[in-house]
């Protein structure tokens, strides 16, 4: 921070190191040491807590008025990639909440932050109370993009939402969207036009006129990317002028870890940018995955993104925009912005990513990108009727077993679910087993263990 003076001088900070706070702080972190300490490998659920943990899992199911995708509710405790269920069972949690739990369960850092926040005066930050943290964490975004402006929100869908609508509202009267085809934006009513599932958005009304761009082929670098600007050029001869945004993944997620390329993406970009197309990077599950902070830099799309989204491992969710896009006073705000506590770990964890080695071509994410795909293709090639892949870049890894069919898929992943491994399913046709791994928690053991899960479920086919 540039000037942290005013914070130093203040009453807060002279409560947060005052001896007792930080003694006592001291004394819940040892504590809580002590007790994931306990948590070192993965066990089955105890059969004298099963019975009541599925009335427990149906009772919620009846409240949220819908199924959970794995019978998860966790006990509050973990240890690293390890986390406790109220089952009793102890599971690798590769997931993370698709992403979110990057640095693990129990963290010390994390906790610490927390308590940090927890002796702060609001839980919740936003409209008309921002804390000191608010400014910083804008400053650090800010400072390692290339953008102007910084607005946060409390989900990811919220951040793309307010992205629309700053774009939308420069290049007013210009309202159609373009996206890429099979797209995950969110689940508003407005992203659900977006998201190319007609399943998201079945029953509910058309908000938005949205037209799709095909995505990249690996396989067919330069016939996909002519593909893909032809498309473009069609939908903009049929619809002259009447383009406000484009919204995109670099790396699509939810379809299952497919990355662009810097040509292709370019190559579509200078178009969308002649035509003066807002261009936003959807970067709410691809931000802190790649080789650098966001995979626009990855990609090295700097002078063409105008607004970039991100969330998930963050914490707290942003829409980060070029000034020339900041938008007219009451089109954006919100009662809470984020939590004292989201604010605080969201921070901790971008400056130790920052600042600890995660990034780069030999930084921590792809020595474990490394490490995980070397041991999946070598699973590949001992069972290669069994598992194709692994595909994917940086802490987004995914690989494909029995052919990608759904069910089978389905069923596989909750056999990892069952055998003490938290994975998720991405994409459709062919679907595949997908792998957000907390990486600042994970050990290279951890990665060995979750392997041999994974080869007895491909043996046992
Ligand atoms: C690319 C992308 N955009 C938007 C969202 C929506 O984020 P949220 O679920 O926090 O609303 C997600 C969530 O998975 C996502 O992966």
């Amino acid at each position: 921070m540039k000037d942290n003076s005013l914070q130093k001088e203040s009453r807060a900070d002279r409560f947060a190191s005052d001896p007792r706070i930080i003694e006592a702080k001291k004394l819940i972190l040892n504590t809580m040491e002590e007790y994931k300490q306990k948590i070192t490998v993965i066990s089955p659920s105890d059969p004298k807590k099963e019975l009541r943990y599925k009335e427990l899992i149906e009772e919620f199911n009846r409240m949220r008025g819908g199924n959970l995708w794995y019978p998860y509710i966790g006990s509050g405790m973990g240890n690293g990639a390890l986390v406790e269920l109220l089952d009793g069972s102890i599971k690798y949690d590769f997931i993370g909440g698709i992403g979110v739990h990057y640095w693990g369960h129990n963290h010390p850092d994390i906790v610490d932050a927390a308590l940090n926040a927890a002796i702060e005066n609001t839980v919740l930050q936003g409209h008309l109370q921002q804390n000191f943290e608010t400014v910083e964490f804008s400053e650090l975004l800010l400072q390692n993009s290339t953008m102007d402006c910084c607005f946060f929100s409390t989900s990811g869908a919220m951040a793309n939402e307010n992205a629309l609508k700053i774009a939308l509202q420069k290049n007013s009267p210009a309202s159609r969207i373009l996206a890429f085809e099979n797209c995950f934006a969110g689940r508003t009513l407005a992203l659900s036009q977006i998201t190319d599932k007609p399943a998201y958005r079945e029953g509910l009304p058309d908000t938005l006129y949205v037209d799709y761009l095909p995505f990249y082929d690996p396989e067919n670098p330069e016939k996909s990317t002519e593909k893909a600007i032809s498309v473009l050029k069609n939908h903009l001869a049929r619809h002259p002028k009447k383009y406000g945004a484009f919204i995109g993944e670099l790396i699509r997620g939810e379809a299952g870890f497919y990355p662009g390329s810097h040509r292709f993406f370019s190559s579509l970009m200078s178009i969308l940018k002649k035509e003066g197309i807002a261009i936003i990077a959807d970067e709410i599950q691809t931000f802190g995955r790649t080789d650098r902070l966001f995979a626009y830099q990855h990609f090295e799309l700097e002078e063409f993104v105008d607004i970039v989204t991100i969330g998930k491992l963050s914490q707290v969710c942003a829409t980060l925009f070029r000034k020339d896009f900041q938008p007219k006073p009451g089109l954006l705000s919100q009662t809470f912005t984020g939590s004292t506590a989201t604010l605080r770990c969201g921070k901790m964890i971008i400056q130790s990513l920052l600042n600890d080695g995660y990034f780069g071509t030999k930084g921590k994410i792809q020595k474990l990108h490394e490490y995980f795909t070397a041991g999946l293709e070598n699973l590949q090639k001992k069972y290669p009727n069994a598992i194709k892949g692994p595909w994917g870049i940086g802490a987004m890894i995914a690989f494909t077993p029995f052919g990608g069919n759904k069910e089978k898929v389905l069923e596989f992943s909750r056999n990892l679910f069952r055998d003490g491994v938290i994975s998720f399913i991405a994409g459709e046709n062919p679907m595949r087993i997908r792998f957000l791994i907390p990486v600042g928690a994970v050990k290279e053991k951890d990665i060995d263990e979750v392997l041999k899960i994974i080869e007895n479920l491909l043996k046992a086919e």
